[in-house]
């Protein structure tokens, strides 16, 4: 964690609400997944936190990346050094539109780039061969999401038992399928969901080559979990289950693996600081109005399921409190169960590991802006 007379200098500089995002853990993240996967070529999901800065600090390690609308794709684009020509090179190697069902307005845009792209459905087949025929395909298969904080099957990825014929339909609509890519369920500590998912893209390459299809292309998505808690199981586990079934399945130079981190790269490096605006007792608990709310920074409480906690610059006797945002919605509730001392108004609380799904996701409602986000260490 950022030292705290830091943090305090940068809010006298700033206010509050502010997110302060440390470039040299995002490199640290960075690293370790290199280390421990160096097989694996990281693609950073940019929804995780579509800061430009954290795309060109990523970029200039060496990493690529997975953008899921053209928006998205347009921050890369924007970010890349040198000229159209030399930026569609790099395009086509280092960026996937990791969206298997797509909007039309994005798809007649990125005909042009001959970019990869997921589909997973026949309908999508047809629809890149009207508007994005210049589009290389990945199909995205449905694997377990057993356990994962967030479940991303119940909305994506082709049963394995029609991807065969997913394939050759795309092969009639002009387009040698490249390869697969899977996602376990972001957030995901049971590992037999990587398991499973090897397996089953095993199987689906030896189909593909039993009709004389090489597949080439193999992206094992995101997922990846993060310490929130202790009882989340350790990175450096998981790396040898993943490096243990890509020697037992994919032991060929010929097929380029690759992923789609997300939160793993991000989620670590950043710690929001808010400012207590109210406080009131309500059945017999503190309840402290906070300056940000599950609208803005902590919109992950909804859409991410991860529970945020808190904690205090001043020292004292902790007791249960909650932590609730600034708006007049009765859902705005950070927290019910903080451990914090007395505060007053104007006191300052922190909160760490909301460098993912935070202020990516943050909303202008009930007219409060999303936080400011700073970037320390670049
Ligand atoms: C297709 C795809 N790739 C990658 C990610 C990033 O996942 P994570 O943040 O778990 O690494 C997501 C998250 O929703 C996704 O939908």
């Amino acid at each position: 964690m950022i030292n705290k007379s830091i943090l305090l200098n940068i809010v006298s500089e700033n206010g509050t609400p502010l997110i302060i995002i440390d470039h040299s853990l995002i490199k640290a993240n960075y690293y370790k997944f290199r280390k421990y996967l160096p097989i694996v070529a990281p693609f950073y999901a940019i929804k995780a936190n579509p800061e430009s800065r954290i795309v060109k600090t990523l970029y200039d390690e060496g990493s690529g990346f997975d953008v899921a609308s053209w928006e998205e794709f347009m921050i890369v684009y924007d970010m890349l050094e040198g000229q159209h020509e030399e930026k569609k090179v790099f395009i086509n190697d280092k960026v996937i539109y990791a969206n298997p069902v797509k909007r039309i307005d994005s798809l007649k845009k990125l005909n042009e780039y001959s970019i990869r792209m997921t589909f997973d459905n026949y309908i999508e087949v047809d629809k890149i061969a009207k508007y994005c025929k210049n589009s290389r395909l990945v199909l995205r298969v449905d694997v377990p999401n057993t356990g994962s904080v967030v479940e991303l099957s119940t909305k994506f990825g082709a049963n394995p038992n029609i991807c065969l014929d997913l394939i050759k339909y795309a092969k009639k609509a002009g387009f040698d399928v490249e390869g697969l890519s899977f996602h376990v369920g972001s957030q995901c500590s049971n590992f037999d969901n990587y398991v499973k998912a090897f397996q089953i893209a095993h199987n689906i390459f030896k189909q593909a080559k039993s009709i004389g299809q090489e597949l080439t292309f193999l992206d094992i998505g995101g997922g990846f979990p993060v310490p929130y808690d202790e009882n989340v199981p350790s990175f450096e586990n998981l790396a040898d289950v993943i490096n243990n079934n890509i020697s037992q399945y994919f032991d060929n130079p010929d097929i380029k693996i690759i992923a789609e981190p997300g939160r793993f790269f991000v989620a670590t490096t950043a710690i929001a600081i808010v400012e207590i605006n109210g406080k009131a007792i309500r059945n017999d608990k503190v309840y402290y109005y906070v300056n940000d709310g599950i609208y803005n920074t902590f919109s992950g409480v909804l859409f991410d399921h991860i529970q945020y906690h808190f904690k205090a610059f001043k020292e004292g006797l902790l007791k249960e409190s909650a932590v609730v945002g600034p708006t007049c919605d009765a859902l705005d509730k950070i927290s019910l169960n903080e451990q914090l001392p007395d505060l007053n108004i104007e006191d300052l609380l922190y909160s760490e590991n909301v460098g993912a799904y935070t202020n990516a996701s943050a909303t202008n409602f009930n007219g409060f802006p999303p936080a400011k986000v700073i970037h320390i260490n670049t």
